[in-house]
């Protein structure tokens, strides 16, 4: 299979968390400026993100009114909408629930470059979600026809936009699909020395009723003490 490396990219707490109040302590933002600036550093073209956060951090929960348009069956084959963008945010949104208004995602830190959005969606799409992608300008492609394969979407991203290399960076549950489909080759993981301690506060890895969990193992490559307590550590999942 020729796919993209991807290195999944996360935060946590000292507990594995992901969100949390730790995030609005004075010594957090500290730890979340060199995430990105250490995403910068990855020199990547492209992002993958779950519906979730994506609707968190810029979408902001805004709903698309798409009941008046009369729209055609439009048939389901990916669609490229812009041939010479450089660089890309992959959007996994199986249902088409992002009220995108806008065909790329507007740097928002020194470290972040105008990403043309990608849309992931099954099948079972609406149409007029379909029109609303194509009339803003935003690519889109079929990761299945009920559930999403991403062995199959990240075969697509390196054939469609010759993406070599793809940061995954959350949520859990993003990154719990991926690591399930044994499609994690590096972690890149910034623990923040504060623990969270919530009990209902979502992990690195999630699983759900759709996605079945096992061990993975992981191999030591480098690890580097930061400022503050803090650590960046990298591990891969393959030795050769
Ligand atoms: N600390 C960090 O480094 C970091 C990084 C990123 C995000 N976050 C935080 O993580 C939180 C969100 O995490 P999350 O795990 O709840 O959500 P998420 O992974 O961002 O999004 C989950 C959604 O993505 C879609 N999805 C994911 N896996 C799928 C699969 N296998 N098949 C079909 N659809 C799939 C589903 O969308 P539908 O519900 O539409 O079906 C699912 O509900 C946010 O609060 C964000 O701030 C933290």
């Amino acid at each position: 299979m020729e796919r993209p490396y991807i290195i999944c990219h996360m935060l946590t707490s000292l507990d594995g968390k992901i969100i949390g109040d730790y995030l609005k302590e004075e010594r957090s933002a500290y730890f979340t400026d060199l995430y990105e600036k250490i995403h910068g550093q990855y020199n990547s073209k492209a992002w993958i993100c779950g519906r979730v956060t994506l609707e968190e951090h810029f979408t902001f929960g805004h709903k698309l009114d798409l009941s008046d348009e009369n729209i055609e069956t439009i048939p389901r084959i990916d669609y490229v909408a812009n041939n010479d963008a450089k660089t890309f945010v992959v959007a996994v949104d199986p249902f088409g629930k992002l009220g995108w208004t806008e065909n790329s995602i507007a740097p928002w830190n020194e470290h972040r470059l105008e990403d043309h959005i990608v849309e992931v969606l099954t099948e079972q799409v609406s149409d007029a979600y379909l029109a609303h992608l194509k009339k803003m300008g935003i690519s889109y492609i079929f990761g299945g026809k009920d559930q999403l394969n991403f062995s199959i979407v990240v075969e697509k991203l390196k054939k469609l936009f010759s993406i070599d290399k793809l940061m995954l960076e959350g949520g859990g549950y993003l990154n719990g699909s991926l690591l399930n489909e044994g499609l994690i080759d590096e972690l890149s993981l910034i623990l923040v020395p504060i623990v969270d301690a919530a009990s209902n506060s979502v992990t690195l890895f999630e699983t759900s009723s759709f996605l079945k969990s096992q061990p993975v193992n992981f191999f030591l490559k480098e690890i580097e003490k930061l400022n503050d307590g803090g650590i960046w550590i990298k591990y891969i999942t393959k030795t050769v």
